[in-house]
């Protein structure tokens, strides 16, 4: 029996900043940017969005009324989580009117956590086909101002429907690897993680040499904390692909930056939106790294007719739809987030929800959260 994601979509935030604006403000060639480090875009998240919204808005895109009759489990990946106990996606079964006999999970190991999910949520499936799971991952990569970090943040959250016969792609099992390593964590009483970027470039490429499979895809999807990774884990793969492809792989990361636990599912939509091949019955690799330490690779073969679950253009809309804002605001965005998020206290603002939005948080009462739905 098939077991794979049925369907996938995406969501992030409705404002971004040009890398050329940040490189302007921290005195730098903007070159390193765009070109060293690969990064056009950044996706910022505004101050009525967090990673439930977040990731609301990338469920909402994919699920039908029957899809959601047949949803028993959330497994939620995140490593910027808003509670040590309640998990987020209790907000997310609230919002979306699912039944009640459905379980809820929140699961962090830094960027892995959705591959984990995906992984688990294919078990679970196999031995209850009748059974579909969401996994989401929504995540805000906030490095802080003034940091080697900063030119590589970005927001943003995936869902993916786990399921039977499914009409995307079917996930095969696939090679992991751990070890404990100290290239990026961030403890509970930090803002903002401790990360050795150059260590981290080295301890990626180490997992994904134990994992390689040896084996020629038509397209890899790499993991990506900025869209030159791919470039540097292709060049240590057994069998990297062409230039041409890779910009493919790195397209969407490029225009939005990192999304932690999303990065490697956003690198599948962007081949999957951007791909100039036919991709019907073709097997793309998948590696998955999370810092700390894990790497995974996996493979999928996507389904003839993937196109009716599958819409290009909707989105390249959602990146191409966005609004450019400037140093200014970004700033105030990020210490909004950052006053929200660490203090925990929900600053009142005048701030009008983008017109694209369908979910809000709305008000935050001694931590507690509620959301709105706004009417159209
Ligand atoms: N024009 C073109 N390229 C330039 C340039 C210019 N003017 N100036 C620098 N570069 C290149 C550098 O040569 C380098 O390329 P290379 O990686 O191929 O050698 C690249 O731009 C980055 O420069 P570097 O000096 O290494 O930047 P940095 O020390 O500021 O750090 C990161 C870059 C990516 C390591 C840093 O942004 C970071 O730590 N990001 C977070 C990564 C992360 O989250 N990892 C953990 C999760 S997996």
């Amino acid at each position: 029996m098939k077991i794979g994601i049925d369907k996938i979509g995406f969501y992030v935030p409705r404002y971004y900043l040009d890398m050329t604006s940040l490189a302007k403000e921290r005195n730098q060639d903007v070159n390193k940017y765009k070109i060293g480090i690969g990064q056009h875009k950044m996706s910022v998240i505004s101050p009525a969005e967090d990673i439930v919204t977040m990731a609301l808005e990338a469920a909402n895109s994919i699920l039908t009324k029957e899809d959601k009759a047949a949803i028993d489990t959330i497994l939620f990946a995140t490593e910027t989580a808003i509670d040590y106990s309640k998990a987020a996606g209790n907000y997310v079964h609230r919002m979306l009117g699912l039944q009640h006999n459905i379980r809820i999970l929140e699961l962090k190991q830094a960027c892995y956590a959705a591959t984990g999910s995906l992984q688990l949520a294919l078990d679970y499936v196999r031995m209850q086909p009748d059974k579909k799971v969401l996994v989401l991952s929504s995540d805000v990569a906030w490095y802080g101002f003034n940091t080697p970090g900063e030119a590589t943040q970005g927001a943003g959250a995936i869902a993916m429907l786990v399921s039977a016969n499914p009409r995307l792609a079917q996930v095969h099992k696939g090679t992991f690897t751990t070890e404990e390593l100290p290239d990026f964590y961030r403890p509970s009483y930090q803002e903002i993680p401790t990360v050795d970027g150059h260590l981290s470039i080295r301890c990626y490429n180490d997992m994904l040499k134990r994992v390689d499979p040896h084996t020629n895809f038509l397209y890899t999807c790499f993991h990506m904390p900025f869209a030159n990774m791919a470039v540097k884990a292709n060049k240590v793969y057994s069998h990297p692909i062409s230039d041409e492809k890779i910009e493919v792989v790195k397209a969407f990361t490029q225009e939005v930056g990192n999304i932690y636990n999303g990065s490697l599912f956003l690198s599948l939509i962007s081949v999957l939106s951007l791909a100039k091949e036919n991709l019907e019955n073709e097997t793309i690799g998948m590696f998955s790294y999370g810092s700390g330490a894990i790497g995974e690779f996996f493979s999928l073969t996507i389904q003839e007719g993937y196109e009716k679950v599958f819409n290009k253009d909707a989105m390249l809309k959602h990146l191409d739809d966005r609004d450019e804002i400037n140093f200014e605001t970004y700033q105030s965005y990020m210490s909004f987030y950052k006053e929200k998020e660490v203090t925990h206290q929900f600053i009142e603002s005048d701030f009008t929800p983008h017109a694209q939005n369908n979910f809000v948080l709305e008000q935050m009462i001694q931590g507690h959260r509620i959301y709105k739905k706004v009417s159209k």
